[in-house]
Order: structure tokens, then C-alpha cells, then sequence
């Protein structure tokens, strides 16, 4: 089936985060700014998703969710065909969005006080949670090698204090879109198990790995670390269903599971009635959209890429998946704040690298996952915005 990913939505006063929240964030906007920030695409969602919406919206019934079953065979069905990892439906919980499960792992997990480490840059709500515990997030630099990130273990372990009770992995990465390797991941979890950590591995992105690249879950590469890792996940990322805010909790260790359920019936965390049926649907009836999108996402970055990278000065990184493209533009020597407010006088609204914490500063990121005429009236205006360079 051929799917449409050139025609824009018109999303402004949808609330969208991406169109409607760009005042808050930067405290202007434009009627016609091109929003590149929020980790949405601009694309309707899969067919059969909406076919699911449409059925329920029909029946009229909007009460609690229960029996979710099904959805948990959907996500293993999903897990083992796509990615490899025979999922037990029963080590499936469900979290309202990937954050509100990161916050649910650290609470079963962790006292106020403890360190929990993350290495940076790193998608921003992981700072914005663990503080917001009272925890204290410990970050561990990313270091660059031939262009792109690499974790440095050796910098890490002579860096802890004692109190690090969690290690927090993203994978496939955002912002470097780098899918760690099974070796990478082995050192990891041989780390975590050395330090005696939890292992919390977000891997939301999986489903946004580009053509012809392949993702490897982290229980594949260290099956030994099923009694210290959490995987957080979900459908949203790579279906676009992020409004559904339902998250995967992903336990395989039975005594992990058994904490993690005290705390989640302690919460009376019910689960979102659209976010689960959307979730089922995107992952027993939607590959060849997953399929077809991707590709589309790997040509707009591969567009964005060739052009932006050409401009002086202006590094993008390579990227293996995620259609969030990490851009540094530290060797043009501008405060953040000229940098940011250089890009959206062009119309053009950026994820500031900032908010990533350590290694952000200098950088932008920009989500490709728009529409190609969109895309590439983005990116003429990010050129034009730096013309003065050439
Ligand atoms: C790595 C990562 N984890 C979690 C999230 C957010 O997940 P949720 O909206 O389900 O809380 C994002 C969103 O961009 C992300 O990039």
C-alpha cells in the first residue's frame, strides 16, 4: 500500500505541543513557523489506527480500561517479529507514557538522594524526572569519535561516588541517533552489574531504525542483566501516536515485576483506553507503514543532512535511526541564544541543545520528520539564516 507523507496537516489550534506550545517555549511565535522541536511527525497516523479510534469513537463507550492482554500480545508479537526478543506478554505493564514509567521504575527502585546516571546529551525529561523525585541525576559525557557518540565507561567508573543506584540508558540514542552495539551494550550491563546498578534502558526509538540498519534490544546482547534492567518503550515514537501517552514497561525478572506492580496498583495507574488501542493496532497491523515511513524519514534526513552539513561551520551528525538530527554549530563561536533566535527569525523552530545538559551547548536539533515540501522549505530558510556565513 502506498502511503501519502508529502501532504502537510494543517495543525496549528490543535493542540499540538509542536505547533501550539511554540510561544511558551520561546516566547514568540510566527503563524508561519516551521516547527522542528517536539518529537512528533506531521504525518496521520496508520490506517489501521485510526480504524480502531473510529470503532471505539462509534460504540460511544469511553470508561476505565481493563483486560489488557491483547495489547501485551500485540507489543510481544511486535518485539519478537521486528526486533528478535521473545517477549512474555506477561513481563508487559502499561505506564502512561515512557517518562511516567521512567518515574514509576525510579520510585520502586530508588530513594530521594540517590544518583542515578545518565550520559549526555540526552533527551531532556530524563533530568526534569529525576530531580523532580528528589534524586540526583549524574551525568556522564558522551565522548565524540569519528563524528558520533561513544559512551566512556573507563571516565564513569572512575567518576562514582558510591551513591549511584540506577544507570540510564537510551537506545536507539536521541539526540545522536546512534543504536549502541551488542558490544556496547555487553560493557554496559557487565558495568552496571559490576556497580551493582539498575539498568533502565529506553529504547522508544526502535521503531525508527532506517532502512537496512538493525536494532538490538539490550536483553539480546546481555541476557545476563535480566535481573537489573527495566526496558521502557512504546508504540508512540514510531507510529506517531504520542498523544495516546501510553508507555511499555517491560520487567522480564519476576521479582522486579512483583515491585514495579506494588507501586503501579499504589498509583491506581489505569491505563489510557485510546493510547492502548492505538498501541494494539500499530503493532499487529502496521509494518508496511512502519516500513514505508522510515524510508521516508532516512531520504529527509539524508536531504537535511547533504544541505545543512554543507553550510560552513555546521556539523550534522550521522545518524542510524530517530529522525531527530543533532546539529553543532559551536565552531561559529554564538551565544545559545543568538543561535536559537538566528533560526526562528528565519521561521524555523529548533529543539535547543541546551536542554540536553552537558555537550548541548552550540547545538540545535531538528526533527525531519515533516512532509518533503516542508522539509525542504525548512531547510532553505535554516540556509538562508546563515547565508551570511557562506
Ligand atoms: C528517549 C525518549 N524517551 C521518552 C520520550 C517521551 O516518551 P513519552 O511521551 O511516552 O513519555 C521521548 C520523546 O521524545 C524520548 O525521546
Amino acid at each position: 500500500m502506498d502511503f501519502d507523507f508529502d501532504r502537510q496537516l494543517a495543525l496549528k489550534g490543535t493542540h499540538s505541543s509542536k505547533y501550539d506550545a511554540i510561544e511558551r517555549e520561546f516566547g514568540r511565535d510566527d503563524p508561519d513557523m516551521i516547527p522542528m522541536w517536539v518529537a512528533d511527525m506531521d504525518f496521520p497516523a496508520a490506517p489501521p489506527i485510526l480504524a480502531a479510534v473510529q470503532r471505539e469513537v462509534n460504540r460511544g463507550y469511553l470508561g476505565y480500561f481493563t483486560n489488557p492482554k491483547p495489547v501485551a500480545e500485540a507489543v510481544a508479537g511486535w518485539y519478537h517479529k521486528q526486533h528478535g526478543w521473545a517477549v512474555d506478554p506477561a513481563w508487559v505493564r502499561f505506564t502512561h507514557g515512557v517518562v511516567n514509567g521512567f518515574g514509576v521504575a525510579l520510585a520502586t527502585f530508588t530513594e530521594p538522594g540517590d544518583e542515578i546516571i545518565v550520559f549526555s546529551p540526552v533527551y531532556h525529561a530524563f533530568f526534569r524526572q529525576i530531580e523532580a523525585m528528589g534524586r540526583v541525576a549524574v551525568e556522564s559525557p558522551l565522548v565524540l569519535r569519528d563524528g558520533v557518540f561513544h559512551m566512556d565507561l573507563e571516565a564513569l567508573a572512575a567518576s562514582l561516588t558510591g551513591r549511584e543506584k540506577a544507570l540510564t540508558l537510551c537506545t536507539p540514542h536521541n539526540p545522536g541517533g546512534r543504536i549502541w552495539t551488542a558490544e556496547e551494550l555487553r560493557e554496559v550491563a557487565d558495568f552496571c552489574k559490576a556497580h551493582d546498578l539498575l539498568l533502565i534502558s529506553d529504547e522508544i526509538h526502535m521503531d525508527l531504525v532506517f532502512p537496512g540498519e538493525t536494532f538490538t534490544p539490550t536483553i539480546l546482547a546481555a541476557p545476563d542483566c535480566v535481573d537489573r534492567l527495566i526496558v521502557l518503550t512504546a508504540a508512540s515514537k514510531g507510529f506517531n501516536l504520542a498523544g495516546g501517552e501510553t508507555g511499555l514497561l517491560i520487567a522480564p525478572d519476576d521479582e522486579l515485576r512483583r515491585r514495579i506492580d506494588k507501586v503501579m496498583v499504589d498509583r491506581e495507574a489505569t491505563p489510557n483506553r485510546f493510547g492502548m488501542l492505538m498501541t494494539k493496532a500499530a503493532l499487529s497491523e502496521c509494518a508496511d507503514w512502519s516500513d514505508a515511513v522510515r524510508g521516508h524519514i532516512a531520504e529527509n534526513f539524508r536531504i537535511f543532512a547533504e544541505r545543512i552539513g554543507a553550510l560552513p561551520g555546521v556539523t550534522v551528525m550521522p545518524m542510524q535511526a530517530t529522525y531527530l538530527s543533532w546539529v553543532d554549530f559551536t565552531a561559529l563561536g554564538m551565544t545559545d541564544a543568538e543561535l536559537v533566535n538566528r533560526v526562528l527569525d528565519a521561521k524555523v523552530a529548533p529543539e535547543k541543545g541546551t536542554k540536553f545538559r552537558h555537550g548541548g551547548s552550540g547545538h540545535l536539533r531538528f526533527n525531519v520528520a515533516l512532509p518533503r515540501p516542508t522539509l525542504l522549505e525548512a531547510i532553505s530558510r535554516i540556509e538562508e539564516a546563515f547565508s551570511d556565513l557562506q
